[in-house]
């Protein structure tokens, strides 16, 4: 009996000592579709992250937002972004926004427990002034880039270089896939690392982002896929998937990976319309039966190995506090996430039972929208989104368009699934159920009154990356 309550007391101070606080590497593949992965489809070529995930956690119910500023805001902040201003689309290259200063990032909470973090690839948050960046945000490095998505090869966009080691261009990488540099790094990094500190990285990959551009090698692996977007598309996801593992090799070979934490996730689910080459459009996407869920999965130290899935309902904003959890440390409580970490390792129902897809009110171009889930239900109000439909990409050999749709404006038209029911959101409830509608609009509204107004400026013209050395860099507002 005491031997254990010695035993009980020794670990609880060895978790609290800083050598022993897991690696954490949380991996980020830019619109990645729910079935775009060979643990879901045979198709797809992804044997490094099937055997993470079928040997990890696979979440069932974990939400993104639909596009990128907005979701990496919750993965940073831990706050639903309609709450820090970041709910309108995403950040353009000569907008001067940011996500406002005073949250502490992930990065930062993670520095306080004794962590060395280090981010690599797309950045998305804003960056028109230092302050704004990730080493002012809470990381020791980063390598990568600042805006929604660039060429592959020449990391320009637009005539100018959007590619930085911390604060300064990296003009020597002209020429080299994303994926592989982003990789190489990540092992330079884990070869550098002094073990006596945990690491955290934050590895937000381009992959699988248009353009659609991969080396001929990932391409040429499927040879069956008769549409050339998808045939691209897939060897894109094979690319990500050699990049993930040759990290997971590196942490292996240092002696790292036993101790190491690995959360992947997308931050855009289901369908993403991604260009070719600038120019024509494709649709690449592959829906299943969830619409709304992303990818992801956990890994390694910490969870117990007696299961396979996690069902419960997950927001993106809460990976900030789950991490923090799995760190030893305290999440904050100011926040909109919350962690899930007991939950994700004891297979307990989720403490989470509702959360709002977004309130936006800003009416251009598209004109206001809002969502909330509560349990089963989900409540759509105004604009509900571009991609309609269901689409089958694998044997389809023509390039498909966007279709502009136009809706009301304001709150209308109103929809409402029962998600449990009718995941593919076929049968629209509103007629049928208007006790539930006025219940979750009501719920909704509550959550309206505490919304900040979208920080979405107009672009700032004067802002010429030519003055800058020909990149895009911070420093201009
Ligand atoms: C950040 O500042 C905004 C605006 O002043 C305020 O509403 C919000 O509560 C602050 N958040 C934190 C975490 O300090
Ligand atoms: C680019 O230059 C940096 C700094 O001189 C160097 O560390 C890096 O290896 C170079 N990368 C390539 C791809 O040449
Ligand atoms: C992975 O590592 C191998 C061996 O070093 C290398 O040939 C390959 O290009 C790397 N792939 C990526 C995507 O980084
Ligand atoms: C690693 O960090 C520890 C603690 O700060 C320090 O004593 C040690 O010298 C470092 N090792 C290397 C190789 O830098
Ligand atoms: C493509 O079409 C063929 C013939 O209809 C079918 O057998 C095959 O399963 C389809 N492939 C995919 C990936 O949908």
């Amino acid at each position: 009996m005491e031997a254990q309550q010695f035993l009980a007391v020794f670990l609880v101070s060895i978790s609290l000592t800083s050598a022993q606080r897991p690696n954490i590497v949380f991996i980020v593949a830019d619109d990645l579709g729910w079935n775009d992965v060979g643990f879901r489809n045979p198709d797809m070529k992804t044997p490094n992250i099937d055997k993470l995930a079928t040997e990890g956690i696979i979440f069932e119910n974990a939400y993104v937002q639909p596009l990128c500023t907005p979701s990496r805001t919750a993965f940073m902040s831990g706050m639903f972004p309609f709450h820090v201003g970041m709910q309108h689309r995403v950040l353009g290259p000569r907008q001067a926004a940011c996500v406002p200063l005073n949250y502490t990032f992930l990065p930062g909470e993670l520095k306080e427990l004794g962590y060395a973090t280090h981010m690599i690839g797309k950045w998305h948050l804003g960056y028109c002034k230092k302050e704004c960046t990730p080493t002012y945000r809470g990381f020791d490095t980063f390598f990568g880039y600042y805006n929604m998505g660039e060429d592959y090869y020449t990391h320009l966009v637009g005539k100018y270089l959007d590619y930085s080691d911390n604060l300064l261009p990296a003009r020597n990488y002209s020429g080299e896939y994303s994926a592989f540099t982003f990789a190489q790094r990540a092992v330079d990094i884990i070869h550098r690392h002094n073990v006596s500190q945990p690491l955290f990285m934050y590895l937000p990959y381009q992959n699988v982002h248009g353009p659609l551009q991969v080396p001929k090698k990932y391409e040429d692996m499927y040879p069956n896929v008769i549409s050339e977007c998808r045939r691209i598309y897939s060897g894109m996801v094979s690319a990500l998937d050699e990049a993930v593992g040759n990290v997971t090799k590196a942490l292996n070979d240092r002696g790292l990976f036993e101790n190491t934490l690995i959360l992947f996730t997308t931050d855009v689910s289901s369908c993403s319309i991604s260009f070719k080459l600038y120019q024509q459009f494709c649709k690449i996407c592959f829906f299943a039966i969830h619409l709304e869920h992303g990818v992801s999965f956990m890994y390694g130290a910490g969870l117990r190995k007696t299961r396979t899935s996690y069902d419960g309902m997950i927001h993106a904003v809460d990976w900030k506090p789950t991490l923090v959890s799995a760190a030893g440390g305290t999440p904050e409580t100011s926040i909109d996430g919350m962690s899930h970490w007991d939950s994700i390792r004891n297979g307990l129902p989720s403490s989470r039972t509702e959360f709002i897809y977004n309130i936006d009110d800003m009416e251009v171009p598209v004109q206001g929208h809002a969502g909330i889930r509560v349990g089963d239900y989900k409540l759509l109000l105004g604009y509900p989104g571009a991609a309609d439909g269901w689409h089958r990409p694998m044997n389809t050999t023509q390039y498909e368009t966007y279709e502009q749709i136009v809706y009301l404006k304001g709150d209308k038209p109103v929809h409402l699934f029962n998600i449990r029911e009718d995941p593919t959101e076929h049968n629209d409830l509103t007629e049928k159920m208007p006790d539930m509608v006025a219940k979750l609009r009501a719920r909704l509204e509550e959550y309206r009154k505490t919304m900040v107004p979208a920080n979405f400026p107009d672009p700032d013209h004067s802002y010429d990356p030519k003055n800058f050395g020909d990149a895009w860099t911070p420093g201009w507002c």
